[in-house]
């Protein structure tokens, strides 16, 4: 592709507001990050310092600023000779990743539900009423998001929320774009109840037990999505169920 090309087309996916210079970084991230979430600029993409600066009329260092952030939730990484580039969607150790994720979060639930107030479990219910009535995947990803650290939350061991926390941004990533295809229907709504309700009960081997079930349909909609391929995220036309997460 050539450079001016594909300036106009960035510009055309990210537009060619200019941000106040105390936003830069913000904005930039923050642009960057929908659009890369929502497939717009795919993965494989490389994102040049200079170009983004013209594009936003900013100096170069907001910008590699926003990358390094991007870097740091796994949307970007750096290539040799190629600087950052936009990461592949799911990983070939996403399934791995998932496994690594049901030992930190069920370790999470461990420490959590005991501290766990009524507040917090009216939280996290509001969380999964927002989720049924929800239909745009974006917003259902954060949700999906905020539903989990809700439970997990009140584990005091910092690092680990951490962890978990970078876990769920991946796959809110996932989900966001490639919600429709999943096939991850109300089933997956239903587990957030019985997560719900363990945790109020105090129930942490129900709780984790539930939680296994949950990322196990997560990690079966990534071995399909491996296994058929993007094609099946193309057609993003599918209309989306209610409940679908
Ligand atoms: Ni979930």
């Amino acid at each position: 592709m050539q450079e001016t090309d594909k300036e106009g087309w960035l510009s055309s996916i990210l537009g060619k507001e200019q941000p106040p210079s105390h936003l830069a970084r913000a904005v930039i991230e923050e642009k960057l990050r929908n659009a890369i979430l929502d497939g717009r600029i795919p993965s494989g993409i490389a994102l040049r310092q200079q170009e983004l600066a013209t594009l936003f009329g900013v100096s170069r260092m907001p910008v590699r600023e926003a990358l390094r952030q991007l870097e740091a939730q796994s949307l970007v990484r750096v290539e040799p000779h190629k600087g950052a580039v936009v990461a592949p969607l799911v990983g070939e150790d996403a399934v791995e990743a998932y496994s690594l994720r049901l030992l930190l979060e069920a370790e999470a639930l461990r420490l959590s539900i005991p501290l766990l107030d009524a507040q917090d479990i009216a939280v996290a219910r509001t969380y999964i009423e927002m989720l049924e009535a929800e239909t745009d995947y974006t917003q259902m990803g954060k949700l999906n998001r905020l539903f989990h650290m809700a439970l997990y939350h009140r584990a005091p061991n910092r690092r680990l929320l951490r962890l978990i926390k970078d876990g769920l941004d991946e796959e809110e990533r996932f989900l966001r774009f490639n919600l429709s295809a999943m096939g991850l229907g109300e089933l997956a709504q239903d587990d957030h109840w019985a997560l719900l309700n363990a945790a109020s009960d105090k129930d942490i081997s129900g709780a984790i037990d539930i939680l296994k079930h949950h990322l196990n349909r997560g990690v079966e909609a990534i071995s399909h999505y491996l296994h058929h391929g993007p094609c099946a995220v193309a057609h993003k036309i599918i209309p989306p169920q209610k409940n679908d997460i």
